[in-house]
């Protein structure tokens, strides 16, 4: 492939550079045959080679300049550059106190030191070689690990305050994660998050309002998965698909009033995108995306990279859709989107207010992806802890005769009632440890922890913090 063809570029003024011969991936004229340049290697024809137009040869007789020792020097003069952008990223490292941690490598950082695949037990290896704090840095982006409770507890309940903001993750700008438009999960720690934490929280809590409580939903759902269940007829069966499909349709019923029958087409795909939506957010590419996000300008790479993501953002758009038709602001609110398009209505006008259309998006977002892999995954860690542990099960099952009994649904109330089933559902958090790095934190100002300075860089994942003690 040859682009020699037209010697006039567009330069980026919208004038033309005549002076320049591109050439890439022809064959090379002989002095240049050396085996360490690559075959696809971009690099400027010799004036006065054979095949070379004469018009061309003065005009290119300039870019010799740019070969030989003038290149040489401009190639030492872009690592230097290059290398002291770097020392001044790593430059933090050598302040006092500062957590201890693998030898960033130029320009990567710690990128390749860290498995992707399994990142806790990378961190493992790491907290037992620097500690419980230590620090990291991906790309030029620092980043603080913790371990254990007592790091973890000193960093984000007695500094809360400098600890509770979230890193911008530009990997979410492609799905309308905006100034306006934030969320929860990853939400500023400010004005908008505290506005949308408070309503999804309350919203959860006393729904009640309208038609049915979220309490009514769940034990509803709760009977059709022990239905499900029952339908299998002593057959052996994996209830992970079931579970899911459970506490989807939960989710569903508070933010659209609705379930999905087991086997709706639509709920199965939404199951499988949520599903390949986690393998989007892990590994090296979304890590490396986001701490150099200038390559998420790359046209098509985002859509590309977050395929599952995009065709999960356009059913929420699509249901919110059908939602809205169906809307009459004069009766009860059915569920969280009901009020929360009330509350834009009231909101019209107000440039502060965190109630837009384009964050509702976010939050309905937010709660199906923080809300659904989790619960499920508990609930199967649940089923198989019982099996493993029958003497607990019985314990389990005597309460729940004493308290509930085997005719009525059981309530919230109940739990008051139900110590042991309650100290072993929380167990079962415990040892699940379901989300082992949590969510990214920001330090808003440099605060001491374990005796470390951290500057107001990034709070990274913590990890480790359920099964030290
Ligand atoms: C067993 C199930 C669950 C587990 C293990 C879990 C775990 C977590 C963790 C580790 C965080 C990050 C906390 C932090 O460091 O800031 C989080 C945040 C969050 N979770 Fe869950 N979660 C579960 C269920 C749910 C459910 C059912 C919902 C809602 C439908 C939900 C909604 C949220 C929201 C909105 C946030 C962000 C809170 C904030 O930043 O203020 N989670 N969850």
């Amino acid at each position: 492939m040859s682009a020699s063809g037209d010697t006039s570029h567009p330069d980026h003024n919208g004038g033309s550079r005549k002076d320049e011969t591109l050439i890439v991936d022809s064959p090379m004229p002989p002095h240049m045959e050396d085996p360490g340049w690559c075959a696809w290697q971009v690099y400027l024809e010799w004036p006065g080679e054979p095949g070379v137009p004469e018009e061309l040869v003065d005009s290119t007789a300039a870019m010799g300049l740019l070969t030989g020792d003038a290149l040489w020097a401009l190639s030492v003069a872009v690592a230097v550059f290059l290398l002291l952008v770097d020392l001044m990223h790593r430059r933090q490292r050598w302040a006092a106190r500062y957590p201890p941690g693998p030898l960033p490598l130029p320009g990567l950082g710690n990128l390749l030191q860290i498995d992707f695949q399994n990142m806790p037990s990378s961190f493992q290896k790491m907290r037992f070689r620097f500690g419980d704090v230590f620090s990291l840095q991906l790309a030029w982006r620092p980043v603080i690990v913790l371990n254990g409770l007592a790091a973890v507890r000193e960093a984000l309940v007695n500094h809360s305050e400098y600890t509770s903001d979230r890193p911008w993750m530009s990997i979410y700008d492609h799905l309308g994660l905006g100034p306006r438009s934030q969320g929860v999960i990853l939400a500023s720690y400010g004005p908008a998050w505290r506005e949308q934490r408070r309503f999804s929280v309350s919203t959860m809590r006393n729904f009640g309002l309208g038609k049915k409580s979220l309490e009514r939903w769940v034990t509803e759902e709760a009977s059709c998965l022990c239905t499900a269940f029952a339908n299998k007829a002593g057959c052996p069966f994996s209830p992970m698909s079931l579970l899911k499909r459970a506490v989807c349709n939960v989710i569903s019923s508070l933010i659209y009033a609705r379930r999905f029958k087991y086997d709706d087409q639509r709920l199965a795909k939404m199951l499988d995108l949520l599903e390949d939506m986690l393998k989007e957010d892990s590994g090296f590419v979304p890590m490396v995306l986001n701490v150099v996000p200038v390559l998420l300008r790359i046209p098509g790479l985002p859509g590309w990279v977050f395929r599952a993501q995009k065709a999960f953002m356009a059913m929420v758009d699509e249901l919110l859709e059908e939602h809205r038709m169906t809307w009459d602001p004069a009766q009860p609110p059915r569920d969280l989107t009901d009020a929360f398009l009330a509350e834009v209505e009231k909101a019209k006008g107000n440039p502060e207010s965190s109630f837009n259309d384009e964050n509702l998006r976010i939050v309905v977002l937010d709660l199906f992806t923080a809300g659904m892999v989790t619960t499920s995954t508990m609930l199967a860690w649940a089923l198989l802890l019982m099996i493993l542990h029958p003497d607990v099960q019985r314990r389990v099952q005597q309460e729940i005769d004493e308290v509930i009994g085997q005719v009525r649904q059981p309530e919230m109330g109940d739990q008051a009632r139900m110590p042991f089933t309650m100290a072993v559902i929380h167990e079962v958090q415990r040892f699940g440890d379901l989300v082992p790095l949590a969510v990214p934190h920001l330090t808003t100002r440099d605060i001491e922890l374990q005796g470390f300075l951290i500057p107001k860089v990034g709070l990274g994942p913590s990890s480790q913090a359920l099964s030290d003690q």
